[in-house]
């Protein structure tokens, strides 16, 4: 497989990114035009920073993320579950982990794993921050084999069904 993961200029890919997020994810047409919108708007955060994975000139994954900045809505919404814990000093130093998917028919190669650990490998932080459904799914498989503990569970986001976990890591991300 010709597979190449490099930095992705997600504002001028972001259509081909939804795609993969559409599959991997679920998400509904109204859904990706919301999404859209959304990552346009995160592109022009300071030190907003994608990874692509391309199998010859097909995207097949992508990940992105920005340092944390306790004005971001995201930040705001899980600062009071993490307070309730005593995790919230984890919303200081830390890169957040905003989205990260791959095509299901590229899934289990290890293109997560080396997309994620590259992203935060170029992390001037110390720490990296991120939130996925509360379930036993690959990605939280995923996430703890890379050293993210678990700082709150149950994080009710607005309008998303289901309830999601925060995790946070020490960098750079543990190797196996
Ligand atoms: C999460 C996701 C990005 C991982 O990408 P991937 O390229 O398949 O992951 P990798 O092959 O690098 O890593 C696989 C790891 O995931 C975990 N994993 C994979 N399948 C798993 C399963 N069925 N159950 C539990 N853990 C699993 C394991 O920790 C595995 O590590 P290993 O290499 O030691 O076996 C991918 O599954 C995906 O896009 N899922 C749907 C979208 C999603 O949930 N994104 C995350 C939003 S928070």
């Amino acid at each position: 497989m010709d597979l190449v993961i490099g930095p992705l200029d997600l504002s001028t890919h972001v259509d081909e990114a939804l795609a993969v997020q559409a599959v991997a994810f679920g998400l509904g047409q109204d859904e990706v035009a919301v999404r859209r919108h959304i990552v346009l708007r995160h592109m022009t955060y300071p030190g907003a920073r994608a990874l692509g994975a391309t199998a010859g000139r097909h995207l097949v994954g992508f990940v992105y993320g920005m340092p944390n900045d306790r004005a971001h809505w995201w930040s705001t919404v899980v600062e009071p579950y993490l307070r309730a814990q005593g995790t919230d000093a984890w919303l200081d130093d830390a890169f957040v982990i905003t989205e990260l998917h791959v095509h299901p028919d590229y899934q289990n190669r290890g293109i997560g794993r080396a997309l994620i650990t590259t992203l935060t490998d170029a992390a001037t932080q110390p720490r990296s921050i991120l939130s996925a459904v509360d379930t036993d799914s690959p990605a939280r498989g995923l996430y703890r084999s890379l050293g993210y503990q678990d700082l709150a569970r149950q994080v009710h986001f607005p309008s998303a069904p289901k309830p999601y976990a925060v995790m946070g890591a020490p960098l750079p991300l543990r190797r196996r």
